[in-house]
């Protein structure tokens, strides 16, 4: 399976969800709204909804390594994985946060570009720093946006062992399979599904179409 939802919305609506999909995702990703709406520990309950997907904590922490250990604490045991972004650096921040998330068996996943316009303007001009750090961090995963499929083949090229998650799916314009035929291997995907008014019925078109769209691309190469 190659569907990731993020939920952004408040917990009831977020609960709903994953009582609705948890058959059809690969896993669930956890907003700050979210997290900030109902607090950290609202990780644990979804995650007793659901218990075998993948279960990723969307902090995209930025910050001294101290800080960001401490933020992650709250987390331990409620996610498989957390999301930071890479440009912090590794001495003093991403070194330190890596270390700590392997002490309690959580993912670290970084971002290396980022699917917005405004990307562009900084972002994702630092994307070989930004791989090279992914790289000798040995992370699980990384964060390339769907909205832009040549960064992922980029990202897929440089990092061929790491997982890539792609959001940018639906409301930011990429079609579902966009980044999978690039190299993701998952897709997030948000709003599209989320806000529709049949959340199941709108996962199940987002995988068929990625399967329509990755048997087509696979038969191309
Ligand atoms: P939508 O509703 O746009 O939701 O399908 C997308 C989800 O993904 C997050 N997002 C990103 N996260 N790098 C990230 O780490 C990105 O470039 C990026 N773009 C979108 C967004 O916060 C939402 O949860």
């Amino acid at each position: 399976m190659t569907l990731i939802i993020a939920l952004d919305q408040d917990s009831s609506k977020a609960s709903s969800i994953v009582g609705m999909l948890c058959s059809v995702a690969s896993g669930f990703k956890l907003g700050l709204p979210l997290l900030l709406e109902a607090g950290a520990k609202i990780a644990c309950r979804l995650r007793m909804m659901c218990p075998e997907k993948l279960w990723i904590a969307d902090l995209k922490l930025a910050d001294i390594g101290s800080t960001m250990k401490l933020a992650v604490s709250q987390l331990v045991g409620c996610v498989d994985g957390v999301i930071a972004h890479s440009v912090v650096g590794v001495e003093g921040a991403l070194g330190e946060l890596k270390e700590y998330l392997e002490q309690h068996g959580v993912k670290l996943i970084l971002v290396v570009a980022m699917s917005h316009p405004g990307a562009a303007e900084a972002y994702n001009r630092l994307l070989e720093h930004n791989v090279e750090v992914a790289g000798r961090l040995r992370v699980w995963g990384v964060v390339a946006p769907a909205t832009m499929p040549d960064i992922v083949r980029r990202v897929k090229s440089f990092l061929p062992e790491t997982v890539i998650l792609s959001p940018g799916v639906g409301v930011q314009g990429a079609k579902p399979g966009d980044a999978l035929c690039a190299g993701a291997d998952y897709e997030i995907v948000g709003r599209s599904i989320t806000a529709s008014s049949d959340p199941l019925k709108a996962a199940r078109d987002v995988l068929a179409e990625q399967r329509r769209r990755l048997g087509e691309c696979r038969a191309s190469r």
